[in-house]
């Protein structure tokens, strides 16, 4: 049986010396290089192979090589092929950097002390204590709760929404449509850790913007389609927002005219803010790998009903 994989090449060796030592008889092959089809069972991709079905009749597992699925077509893959988004500590530990670093850039105006070094101005603006701001996760998952856990000692009043009702010490927690605008109208400070889903395309909407609390700052490290840029870059140009923190955009690499790229209230990476560890991420497989055989429940099994 061969495992197949498609995705970076250095990744890919870290991936192959351990996938061989644990399962000797399970063939590792890089796409395009499939060997014969009907041996392929296991593909770990971030875009799977078009037709996949019908290339790989005996396929059982596909593995996301990131945390989101989003960039696979959940209604094309073979009924009982089960899919797995990557679950592994890297992600979640890069996750709590990159978040914290936001949140914290955010709170400490870093966006507007940028541009005033830009313009050679030496000027303190008024600064907020941690324990007056309240910093919102939108999705409590692993990467969300993971955040809040590391953003705890800093003392900010702590929220988070989630779909189902979740109970996290010390952060008040929100759930589903009803609870969403209670959520927001606490918020300086928000962050969108939400999978892509038809339910939260388009949740950083100007709706969403005038919820929040003046001058508030928006962290989106979620996917570039969560956001509505247009009503961004209105809410920053009305002084709704303060500032926005985006790692993801709805086109990427951003076009090189895009307004975000010299945006004075915007700070912007290119999709960076956590990226699976390659021996985190050859563990994980493993483990499933060893699960499946043995016939056990696996971790990071997507709901194709949920899509996430
Ligand atoms: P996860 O463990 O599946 O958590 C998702 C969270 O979102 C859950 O708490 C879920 O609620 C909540 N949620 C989903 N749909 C919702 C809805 N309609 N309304 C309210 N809450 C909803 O996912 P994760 O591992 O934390 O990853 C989250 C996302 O981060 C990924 O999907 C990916 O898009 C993004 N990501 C970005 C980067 C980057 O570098 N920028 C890196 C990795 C991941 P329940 O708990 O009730 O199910
Ligand atoms: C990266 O964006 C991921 O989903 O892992």
């Amino acid at each position: 049986m061969t495992f197949l994989f498609k995705s970076e090449a250095r990744r890919g060796e870290v991936w192959r010396t351990r996938l061989q030592r644990e399962f000797p008889n399970l063939e590792f092959r890089v796409w395009p290089d499939v060997g014969d089809p009907l041996k392929v069972k296991y593909v770990a991709c971030w875009t799977p192979p078009a037709d996949l079905g019908k290339k790989f009749p005996n396929l059982e597992l596909v593995f996301s090589v990131g945390a989101g699925v989003d960039q696979i077509d959940l209604s094309a893959l073979p009924s009982g092929v089960k899919l797995l988004r990557m679950t592994e500590a890297g992600l979640a530990a890069g996750m709590s950097e990159y978040g914290t670093l936001a949140v914290l850039a955010a709170h400490r105006n870093l966006p507007a002390y940028l541009d005033l070094q830009r313009t050679r101005a030496w000027k303190q603006l008024p600064a907020v204590t941690a324990k007056d701001r309240s910093v919102g996760v939108m999705g409590l998952g692993v990467l969300g709760a993971g955040l809040l856990e590391s953003l705890r000692p800093f003392g900010f009043r702590l929220h988070g929404w989630s779909r189902s009702s979740k109970v996290i010490e010390g952060v008040s927690t929100f759930a589903g449509p009803d609870e969403l605008a209670p959520f927001l109208s606490r918020i300086d400070i928000l962050v969108c850790l939400l999978p892509l889903t038809d339910e939260t395309r388009g949740i950083l909407n100007s709706k969403t913007f005038d919820a929040l609390s003046n001058g508030a700052c928006v962290i989106n490290v979620g996917r570039g389609a969560h956001l509505v840029e247009k009503d961004l870059l209105d809410a920053l140009a009305s002084n709704k927002l303060r500032c926005a923190i985006l790692d993801v955009a709805n086109t990427e690499p951003l076009p090189a005219d895009h307004p975000f790229w010299t945006h004075p209230k915007v700070i912007l990476t290119p999709h960076v803010a956590s990226v699976t560890d390659a021996e985190g991420g050859a563990e994980f497989v493993v483990a499933n790998l060893r699960r499946h055989f043995a016939n056990e429940a696996l971790t990071g099994v997507v709901d194709m009903s949920r899509g996430y």
